[in-house]
């Protein structure tokens, strides 16, 4: 290679300021880094160099000392100086600077990490993610579906289906609909790749940086995020508190929200349930003002005593509800379907624009759902679930009754999730280090909040295993709340100061 011809013309000033072996040492380092000379190339010999520039040989060794403290060059004995690898970080691209920057809550991506870290380690008993037990997954029925109707199957039913999903599902979701008196036609329903993906397509259809939502406090973390990945700004709510509606009009006088987003049915979560009566007075306060209502509704079909109230969905009188379904909660997750159902305008909105990201969702499992849903097998499969989970939440309570004394909680009348306070001293970031050394884990309360609460407030999920490994871990965790009460004892920690405000 002729090195010689990269540096032709160029001229060293004499300025008593700039030594020349530094500014011989600058050129050669501009090839370098614009890799006109990449690593590995020979460079010109000493003697060349000090010709090329018309400078002495001393200048051209110092030159190269310089470059080679650097670690642009090295020099091997004998052979002669080589452009040196590049150091890793002058190599790759900086992906973390060109992000776009969006607001998120960190602390709940550092909670989740937490957690799922703790919850994925040998012999723990996680009661931390809401994942329901694969022992009730229908995979047999599913199977037997699948060969007895594959070979009957229309080919075209495994092309490229509607963004918005796969029609017969469609239909067969609205069927499922009516019978929860939410009447909606094909049109104003779609299937998603997961509610969680409703959630995002929501916020991209309507939501745009500094809109307002309001949502209840304490909420869905992947609502959180979806929304605030939007720019949005949250407003929290607390449909328990009795003055709750007025604190709603304020919000939507004040700030005029795209939207509230709650879930009335089994909160997660709560588990709470939002009456009638409520229902009704929430509805006619939205007319009102036409306030769009997101209903997230993943667990209402898992009741233990009574079936719930109708959903706003089957109260709505005013067309502002829009209703988000899914199959993980009470099914199997791995199909990944859930379904929205809106008016058709909004319906058509997302299915735009999922366009760009999901042009065509699985159509063999929406095909799949559809054979299961119109042989009518959900029914059956609901009826053991909520069964399994009933005597599930019955042991936990029980449980946290025995082993936890110092632990208020609310009793579910169905869902996932028992919600747990800690009444006295003793923090839950404590209890949760303290839980993952005794092999049990939860989610602590504050990864459902939108801004910062108080560190009391906890969530166990009953449905992933059953009564005897439930008894067992609220055990470990009564032992671990014992030795943070302990703690507390031998040296009170004060408590956190409040956030300035
Ligand atoms: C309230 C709520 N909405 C949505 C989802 C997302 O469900 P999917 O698996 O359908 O994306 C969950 C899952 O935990 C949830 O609890």
């Amino acid at each position: 290679m002729d090195i010689a011809k990269y540096f032709t013309g160029i001229r060293l000033n004499n300025s008593p300021g700039s030594p020349l072996y530094q500014q011989i040492a600058e050129i050669v380092t501009q090839k370098i880094k614009s890799r006109e000379l990449p690593p590995g190339t020979r460079l010109l010999p000493e003697r060349d160099l000090a010709v090329l520039f018309g400078v002495s040989r001393t200048t051209a060794i110092n030159a190269y000392r310089l470059l080679e403290q650097e670690g642009l060059v090295r020099t091997r004995v004998g052979s002669g100086t080589y452009v040196a690898d590049q150091p890793a970080e002058e190599k790759e691209v900086p992906w973390a600077q060109l992000f776009k920057s969006y607001n998120q809550s960190y602390a709940s991506s550092v909670l989740r990490e937490m957690v799922s870290a703790s919850s994925s380690r040998a012999g723990i008993i996680s009661f931390a993610t809401g994942s329901p037990d694969p022992h009730f997954f229908p995979v047999q029925t599913l199977a037997d579906l699948f060969s007895n109707h594959i070979s009957s199957a229309s080919k075209a039913d495994f092309g490229y289906i509607p963004t918005d999903g796969y029609g017969p599902l469609r239909w067969s979701i609205c069927e499922m609909l009516k019978g929860k008196g939410i009447t909606s036609r094909q049109e104003e329903v779609m299937v998603v790749s997961g509610s969680q993906q409703g959630l995002y397509l929501l916020s991209k259809a309507l939501l745009e940086p500094g809109d307002y939502v309001v949502m209840e406090s304490p909420t869905f973390l992947g609502a959180i995020q979806a929304f605030q990945a939007a720019g949005a700004k949250i407003l929290g709510i607390d449909p328990s508190d009795t003055h709750y509606l007025s604190l709603l009009e304020d919000y939507i006088i004040r700030y005029r929200p795209k939207f509230l987003y709650i879930m009335p049915t089994f909160h997660n979560p709560t588990g709470s349930m939002l009456p009638l009566k409520d229902r009704q007075d929430l509805l006619a306060l939205a007319a009102r003002h036409r306030l769009v209502i997101v209903e997230d509704d993943p667990y209402g079909d898992l009741y233990f005593e009574k079936a719930p109230p109708p959903s706003l969905k089957a109260l709505d009188s005013y067309g502002g509800v829009v209703y988000l379904g899914t199959f993980s909660k009470i099914l199997i997750p791995g199909l990944k379907i859930g379904y929205l159902a809106a008016p058709a305008i909004l319906i058509k909105k997302m299915s735009f624009d999922k366009q760009y990201v999901d042009l065509n969702s699985n159509n063999f499992t929406q095909w799949l759902l559809h054979r299961y849903l119109e042989e009518g097998w959900l029914g059956g499969h609901l009826d053991i679930v909520r069964k399994e989970y009933k005597k599930r939440r019955d042991a936990m309570a029980r449980a946290l009754r025995r082993f936890c004394e110092g632990v208020e909680f609310d009793f579910p009348g169905g869902g996932y999730y028992i919600w747990c306070r800690l009444k006295e001293e003793g923090t839950v970031s404590r209890l949760l280090h303290e839980a993952v050394k005794n092999g049990i884990s939860f989610v602590p309360g504050d990864a459902f909040y939108a801004s910062a609460a108080l560190d009391k407030e906890f969530r166990l999920c009953f449905a992933t295993h059953d009564e005897a490994v439930i008894t067992e871990g609220v055990r470990r965790l009564g032992k671990a709340l014992s030795a943070v009460k302990k703690e507390e004892k031998e040296s009170p920690r004060p408590l956190p100061a409040p956030p300035i405000v």
